[in-house]
């Protein structure tokens, strides 16, 4: 049985986890997520599909219950190219965006009131499932402005958003009501517009200061991605080229997307409200948090060193040795999950040493380590330190990297000197704290 503080229910490896363990770990998303605005973009591959669009119903009156505010943009592509095959019509394309001409507009009237009216009857059939009264809204909350000529290109009747009417859209969701957004939207002369739905999910969530973008996108194409990434290393990610413009552009308007698999729609909930999510998280703002730790932390220290301590690479701590300790450490945290940790114990009034510097293995790899490592850097300098010394097993390598240089047992400050344990045969590794002028 997996021990409760090390238990990841979304583990496939875990044993098969109970109701409350699910519920337990979702319980702090629950107050988190609450009163934060989602911007949630549906495809129209998931619309088609009548067992995920009620299971994504479902969920949305779930959200909406807990207090998300939630504005689902419809992606209509695929109903969109079928109606144009039935009526032997062709799109004409530009850069892979369609023009939308005059003549084709009841088409595309007809076909989104389509799309718009298979959502509003499953939110409703949801809504009363769970015994809540349908809370559904669409409106003109969007305005519209041709996308005009490009390279002597006339996108006709294919848009863009020029503004949003934030007010009402923010009293809306105010007041307990989702917001539902099709691809149809008007100019303010009335011109019927048909804009492409990511841009305007990517655009409405900019407008709004969303919290997060949620995006369900083409699985094949999310398979290689990281679990979570910042905003500026996403060139390196195999993504679209549509996707990869529309975050550059709204990069500074934007807190977190989520990119999520268009064949799970259980992943809404799971990325939501699950440690480690089912998507891709792209952060832009400041994703996790550094601070000293605190009592309530050791419980999550334990876990996170407990496994190094097993493999003989950090020294054993027990968790009264870690209390008494506990003000030497720092914890980076996600979501109030901690991440990493670091200490930094005094020697004597010059010579500090840096200890148990952990970060879990599904977070390694972007940084963070080094992260922790400045920021200790920092406490020593501050706290008038010249030297900071390190023991280590494994991991010589990386703080040799980091500006540290191997040296001799013997040369350790003579009050550690007497305490170095001879049978771990530790590398001894000092770095000088230099005074930043
Ligand atoms: C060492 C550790 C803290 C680094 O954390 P991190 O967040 O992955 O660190 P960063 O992202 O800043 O650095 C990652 C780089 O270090 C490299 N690296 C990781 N462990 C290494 C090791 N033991 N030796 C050499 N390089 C190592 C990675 O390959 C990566 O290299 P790259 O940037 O070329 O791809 C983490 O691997 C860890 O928790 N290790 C186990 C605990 C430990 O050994 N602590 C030190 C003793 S106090």
């Amino acid at each position: 049985m997996a021990d409760e503080k090390s238990f990841d229910p979304m583990n496939a490896s875990s044993p098969s986890p109970s109701f409350s363990e699910y519920l337990r770990q979702a319980s702090p998303y629950l107050a988190q997520h609450r009163d934060k605005t989602l911007v949630l973009y549906l495809p129209s591959s998931m619309i088609s599909d009548a067992a995920m669009l009620q299971s994504l119903a479902r969920d949305c009156v779930l959200l909406n219950s807990l207090g998300l505010k939630l504005v689902i943009t419809l992606g209509a592509g695929d109903w969109l190219d079928q109606a144009y095959r039935e009526a032997g019509l062709s799109w004409q394309h530009h850069h892979n965006t369609r023009i939308t001409q005059a003549e084709h507009l009841p088409l595309l009237e007809s076909t989104i009131g389509r799309v718009r009216a298979r959502v509003e009857s499953s939110i409703t059939q949801a809504s009363a499932e769970h015994h809540l009264p349908g809370a559904l809204v669409s409106g003109n909350w969007v305005v519209a402005k041709p996308k005009g000529v490009i390279n002597g290109m006339d996108f006709q009747h294919t848009g863009t958003v020029r503004k949003i009417n934030r007010t009402a859209l923010t009293q809306t969701l105010a007041a307990g009501q989702m917001v539902l957004i099709t691809p149809l939207t008007y100019s303010l002369s009335g011109e019927a517009f048909n804009i492409n739905t990511l841009e305007q999910a990517f655009a409405i969530s900019d407008l709004l200061n969303a919290d997060k973008l949620m995006l369900f996108q083409p699985a094949a194409e999310l398979a290689s991605l990281p679990k979570a990434v910042k905003g500026s290393e996403l060139d390196r990610l195999p993504l679209s080229a549509r996707l990869q413009g529309l975050i550059h552009a709204h990069g500074q308007g934007l807190k977190r997307v989520h990119l999520m698999a268009d064949n799970q729609p259980d992943a809404l909930l799971q990325e939501l409200f699950s440690r480690d999510g089912a998507g891709t998280l792209i952060y832009t703002d400041r994703y996790h948090q550094l601070r000293p730790a605190q009592a309530e932390d050791i419980p999550g220290l334990m876990r996170l060193i407990q496994p190094l301590e097993a493999a003989g690479i950090l020294v054993s701590r027990s968790p009264e040795q870690l209390e008494q300790a506990l003000s030497d450490f720092w914890v980076m945290e996600i979501d109030q999950h901690l991440i990493g940790c670091a200490a930094l114990n005094a020697i004597d009034g010059d010579h500090a040493e840096l200890s148990c510097l952990a970060v879990d293995p599904a977070y390694r790899d972007q940084g963070l380590g080094q992260e922790l490592l400045d920021q200790l850097e920092t406490q020593a300098r501050t706290q008038g330190f010249q030297q900071l010394w390190l023991l280590t097993t494994h991991t010589h390598h990386w703080f040799e990297e980091h500006g540290f240089r191997l040296t001799d047992p013997q040369a350790l400050p003579a009050s550690r000197k007497n305490l170095y344990n001879a049978q771990r045969n530790s590398k001894v590794l000092v770095k000088p704290i230099e005074t930043r002028i």
